[in-house]
């Protein structure tokens, strides 16, 4: 039996987590959040009081463990954290470390499951570049920021609206800027417009999915 895999790839903020279980539950597929490994490593990172700008720090770092954990943990969401993954996200150690994980976490699920849904900013440009399904998903950084700024509120966190759309924009900046696999429409991906409502997104999505039945 053919496996299937499906990258769903786009900016901070834009749903890409929302997109990826939708599909992962409609079509019985794993679902991996690439973000959360760079999240995980940058809480390590954090509480190790590892300098985040000295790679030598971080790579010795990485070559004492073997592999992150993917599991997804409401603590890896706050803004610090944010930062500080956006930031070791450009180091090409970093993310050699993190593409092997993810190639092993995928390798091992694809055993059980049909397929997997893997979101992230380079699954379908670098990762897994063969992926049978690209989508992109596009949201300006305004709605991106109202939303994270709703949901930091319901959270329970202190958020300024104008504070979060700057610290969009810069993630924004350093994700489409750095050498090692920056943020980029993967070729032959489906550009999916996340800007409405979910019911609007979902009609997107089972068009550009049609082709799994
Ligand atoms: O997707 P999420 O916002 O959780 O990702 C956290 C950070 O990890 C991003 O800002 C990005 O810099 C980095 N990242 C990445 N490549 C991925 C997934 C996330 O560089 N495939």
């Amino acid at each position: 039996m053919n496996k299937l895999i499906i990258s769903i790839d786009g900016p901070a903020g834009s749903g890409k987590q929302r997109i990826a279980k939708y599909i992962s539950k409609k079509y019985n597929l794993y679902h991996l959040d690439s973000g959360i490994l760079y999240r995980r490593l940058a809480s390590i990172i954090i509480k190790k009081k590892i300098n985040y700008k000295d790679n030598k720090s971080i790579q010795i770092f990485l070559s004492s463990i073997d592999f992150l954990s993917a599991r997804s943990h409401l603590k890896l969401r706050n803004e610090k954290i944010s930062k500080i993954a956006s930031k070791i996200a450009i180091i090409y150690e970093v993310r050699k470390f993190i593409n092997a994980n993810q190639k092993a976490i995928v390798k091992k699920k694809l055993k059980s499951y049909k397929g997997c849904a893997v979101d992230g900013r380079d699954i379908g440009s670098k990762v897994f570049k063969n992926a049978n399904i690209k989508l992109f998903i596009r949201v300006n950084s305004e709605i991106r920021a109202k939303r994270r700024h709703k949901q930091l509120i319901e959270q329970g966190e202190k958020s300024i609206y104008a504070q979060i759309l700057k610290e969009i924009n810069l993630r924004d900046k350093t994700d489409k800027n750095r050498l090692q696999s920056p943020l980029v429409v993967p070729r032959g991906a489906v550009i999916i417009d996340n800007s409405k409502k979910f019911l609007h997104t979902k009609t997107l999505i089972d068009q550009a999915l049609h082709k799994i039945r």
